[in-house]
């Protein structure tokens, strides 16, 4: 029994210092840009597969349920991106520091982004195409619109 006590510490000790060179590497500033650079270009993916989704919904269902299916992983992805202390102040991007104030906030708005986008793809598998349309304008108005208003600077 004793060993396996040891066998347990050891374990539980390596996790901690694992999770520790992690999070000491996570917060290194070559990291961080890298990693504000990742989700700026998430979100230019977002704004140009949008204009895309635009068209696909009418012209190609069967394409755009597929690039959905790819924007909702990112989507999930996003408060990853998001580490602690990689805003504005001290970096000059847009990311609003009330996103590390509010942080249940924050992930709450990326799931309103995948609830909206998650209705555009059960609309078109029930072949619905005028109302996945419509419903293409409320997951840009609401889903990407409820995050910025609160989370994302106006300037730099
Ligand atoms: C959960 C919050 C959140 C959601 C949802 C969200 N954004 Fe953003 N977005 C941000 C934040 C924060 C920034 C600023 C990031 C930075 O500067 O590091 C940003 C920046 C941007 C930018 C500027 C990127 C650049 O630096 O060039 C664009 C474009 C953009 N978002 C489009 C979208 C679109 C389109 C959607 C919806 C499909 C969306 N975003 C959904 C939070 C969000």
């Amino acid at each position: 029994m004793h060993i396996f006590k040891k066998i347990g510490t050891f374990v539980g000790t390596a996790a901690i210092i694992c999770t520790y060179a992690l999070s000491t590497h996570a917060t290194s500033p070559r990291l961080i840009d890298d990693i504000i650079k990742e989700r700026q270009q998430i979100m230019k993916n977002f704004a140009s597969a949008g204009r895309q989704l635009n068209e696909l919904i009418s012209s190609d269902p069967a394409s755009a349920i597929a690039n959905l299916e790819n924007l909702i992983i990112s989507a999930k992805n996003l408060p990853s991106l998001f580490p602690e202390g990689s805003g504005n102040p001290p970096f000059s991007n847009a990311a609003s520091p009330e996103i590390w104030k509010n942080w249940n906030d924050f992930n709450a708005a990326t799931d309103v982004l995948i609830t909206e986008m998650n209705k555009i793809v059960s609309l078109l598998k029930a072949g619905d195409t005028q109302s996945a349309q419509q419903q293409f304008g409320n997951m840009m108005r609401v889903g990407c619109g409820t995050c910025h208003s609160k989370f994302r600077l106006s300037k730099r």
